[in-house]
């Protein structure tokens, strides 16, 4: 098969009826392991591409395959291999989370024991034991989230879907999740979309920058930092003359400072800042430094800064 292995995009755009442009011409291939990660602002065009890749929206135009089967022509027998949650996706209501999920398995044509089997296992898994029959509507927005994770565990696909599986959760139920998407990568692709950045960072072995309709950067970790050039960062708590730089210089609020440079130069500011008794700190770039590097603006506007506490 072509492409065996990879998710490829080529040149795929999205102009949908009403004009807006949500995609410009989207080129990348990735492997089909691990988790990959997009990540961008709202608006950037993540549920657009996550909809397509995931059958369920057709491009304008390009063409997109994933382990060689294309995501139009053979989206039928793409469906078997894949589970999706899509960004809107809720627990049905009236229903507890082992009836949907033994409900969603026997609708992908796996017989009633074995959904039940499959579904009991799935709830243990994510910690949901406790709450299995519980009518949906009555679990908290974490559990809820859970069961969803949980249906996609026992769907047992090969490539995995979440369109921001942790917004508006709480950062313990956010960690709870992490914690099982990062397990269920191990064996999986899994195609996750958040603007949790240091989430994103944690979990993903290849992440993607999405903004305004346009790829900006793709790679994993080490990928991006080389792409940026930079490898450090240096905090600096106070308001200074700094020494001329090639690195490139942020401020915040409260009169802090940020460089942004190379591990040469983070040497030779520390030993300045030393010298003058000035208070600072310096720490590998972040993905939340690279986005603001490579997008010109943070992924939330008033978060900038959000890691001075
Ligand atoms: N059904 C739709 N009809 C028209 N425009 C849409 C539709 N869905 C999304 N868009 C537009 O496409 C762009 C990308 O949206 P979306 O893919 O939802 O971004 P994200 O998931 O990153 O927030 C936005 O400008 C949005 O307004
Ligand atoms: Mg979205």
């Amino acid at each position: 098969m072509r492409n065996d292995g990879e998710l490829v995009c080529t040149d795929i755009t999205k102009i949908y009826d009403t004009g807006d442009r949500a995609l410009s011409s989207i080129n990348f291939s990735v492997p089909t392991r691990g988790v990959f990660t997009l990540i961008g602002r709202n608006g950037a065009g993540k549920t657009t591409l996550t909809r397509i890749l995931a059958t369920l929206l057709e491009p304008t135009s390009g063409v997109a395959t994933i382990d060689g089967l294309d995501v139009m022509n053979d989206a039928n027998e793409l469906r078997e291999r894949m589970a999706v949650v899509p960004q809107e996706a809720r627990p049905i209501p009236w229903m507890t989370p082992l009836q949907m999920i033994s409900s969603y398995l026997m609708w992908r044509g796996i017989s009633y024991r074995e959904s039940r089997r499959r579904a009991e296992e799935a709830v243990v898994r994510v910690g949901l034991e406790d709450s299995a029959h519980r009518l949906s509507r009555t679990l908290s927005g974490g559990m809820k989230r859970k069961a969803l994770v949980a249906m996609v565990i026992a769907a047992d696909a090969d490539f995995i879907f979440l369109d921001e599986p942790t917004t508006g959760l709480d950062p313990i139920s956010r960690q709870d999740i992490w914690t099982l998407l990062t397990e269920l990568g191990e064996k999986r692709f899994l195609f996750l979309t958040t603007h949790y950045l240091e989430e994103a960072e944690m979990i993903a072995d290849r992440v993607g920058i999405l903004d305004d309709g346009t790829l900006l950067a793709l790679g994993n970790m080490d990928e991006l930092r080389m792409q940026l050039g930079y490898q450090y960062s240096v905090r600096i708590h106070g308001d200074i003359d700094l020494p001329p730089l090639n690195g490139r210089v942020l401020a915040g609020r409260d009169g802090q400072v940020q460089v942004i440079t190379t591990q040469d130069e983070a040497m030779y500011l520390s030993d300045r800042l030393i010298d003058r008794n000035v208070k600072f700190s310096v720490n590998p770039i972040t993905l939340e430094d690279i986005f603001y590097h490579v997008v010109g603006r943070d992924i939330d506007t008033e978060n900038r800064w959000g890691w001075i506490r």
